[in-house]
């Protein structure tokens, strides 16, 4: 079977893979396994070999149940591959650790503890040895960083689901990680909140230089965080298609991203993607394709396109 033309040209030549000596996180070979009724096996996904560089913002995007999480959960050490190995900072992950800090969908706050309790809580298990007046600022000048100076002493219960949202990534942030993993960390917010807390995240991340893996299903808001883009296909049997490259540069405007260069042919390279060829791509996969390492594109709009786009703009409305 053959996909649908593109109408975009994946410029295929393999960008630099990372140098051994770059790569802080190495995702080699592994695979998720569950036992299936009958005694048989559901493979989620299997062979995922990724790296992500340090200081870089990579975004996995993929349909419901590829297993977007349990790479997550691999990451952060809370679940074990069935097979292949997960490394970071050159040692396989083998549990949690305060260098690679969880951002949760659902915030998971302690409900008894305040804002600055919860953040408190965190800063002082990093750093076990320090006085109560040194936790109390590391989690006030969290707090702040995140825009909630003021609620310190408020609890979850009285805070908006995008305050909550905040504390939890003032948590993550004050613990000063070297790896930030986030599941759909904006998911349930208004578009407004949503927006501000993404401009926050990336300039702290930018600023702290941490590694971040983000898992998203919105193709906008990974084209404006992420570096690269990582496409599962759809599962069982998951495998990663291919790692695009946002041509997007490092300082960026919301305002001005569509007219970002490059900007309409990742994103349509990232629907087109997720419509069609998330579905076909183990059929229609090229015979060389190695999982080992997929390909990395940099979607280009074809001659074609980007004549219509201009055409489209130039037209009065
Ligand atoms: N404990 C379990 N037992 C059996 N199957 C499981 C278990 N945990 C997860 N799965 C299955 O693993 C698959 C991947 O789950 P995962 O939560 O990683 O998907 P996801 O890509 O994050 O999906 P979503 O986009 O909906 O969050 C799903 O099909 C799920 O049913
Ligand atoms: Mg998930």
């Amino acid at each position: 079977m053959t996909a649908a033309p593109s109408p975009l040209r994946s410029a295929a030549p393999p960008g630099p893979r990372a140098a051994s000596d770059d790569a802080y996180v190495s995702i080699e070979g592994i695979a998720r396994r569950y036992p299936a009724p009958g005694g048989a096996e559901t493979t989620v996904f299997e062979n995922l070999w990724l790296r992500l560089r340090r200081s870089e913002f990579v975004c996995m995007i993929g349909h419901s149940g590829c297993g977007k999480t349990t790479v997550l959960n691999i990451l952060a050490g809370l679940e074990a591959p069935s097979a292949g190995v997960a490394i970071a900072a050159g040692r396989e992950i083998t549990g949690p650790s305060l260098d690679r800090a969880v951002i949760f969908q659902g915030h998971a706050l302690l409900p008894w503890r305040t804002v600055l309790g919860n953040v408190a809580y965190a800063v002082a298990s990093r750093w076990r040895r320090a006085g109560r007046a040194e936790v109390e600022a590391r989690a006030r000048a969290a707090i702040a960083t995140v825009g909630l100076a003021g609620a310190e002493h408020k609890r979850p219960a009285e805070l908006s689901g995008g305050m909550k949202q905040r504390v939890g990534i003032a948590r993550a942030l004050a613990i000063a990680p070297k790896m930030l993993l986030m599941d759909e960390p904006f998911s349930a917010l208004d578009a407004l909140t949503r927006g501000t807390l993404q401009d926050e995240v990336r300039r702290i991340c930018v600023e702290t230089g941490q590694t971040v893996f983000m898992i998203t299903h919105d193709v906008d808001e990974a084209i404006y965080l992420a570096d690269r883009i990582v496409l599962m296909t759809n599962g069982p049997g998951a495998q990663v298609a291919e790692i695009v490259e946002n041509p997007l540069p490092a300082i960026r405007d919301r305002s001005a991203l569509h007219h970002a260069p490059g900007y309409y042919a990742v994103r349509n390279h990232l629907i087109d993607f997720l419509v069609t060829r998330s579905r076909t791509f183990r059929a229609d996969a090229p015979a060389d394709h190695d999982p080992r390492h997929p390909p990395v594109v940099r979607p280009t709009l074809s001659d074609a396109d980007a004549a219509a786009l201009a055409a489209r703009r130039a037209r009065p409305l």
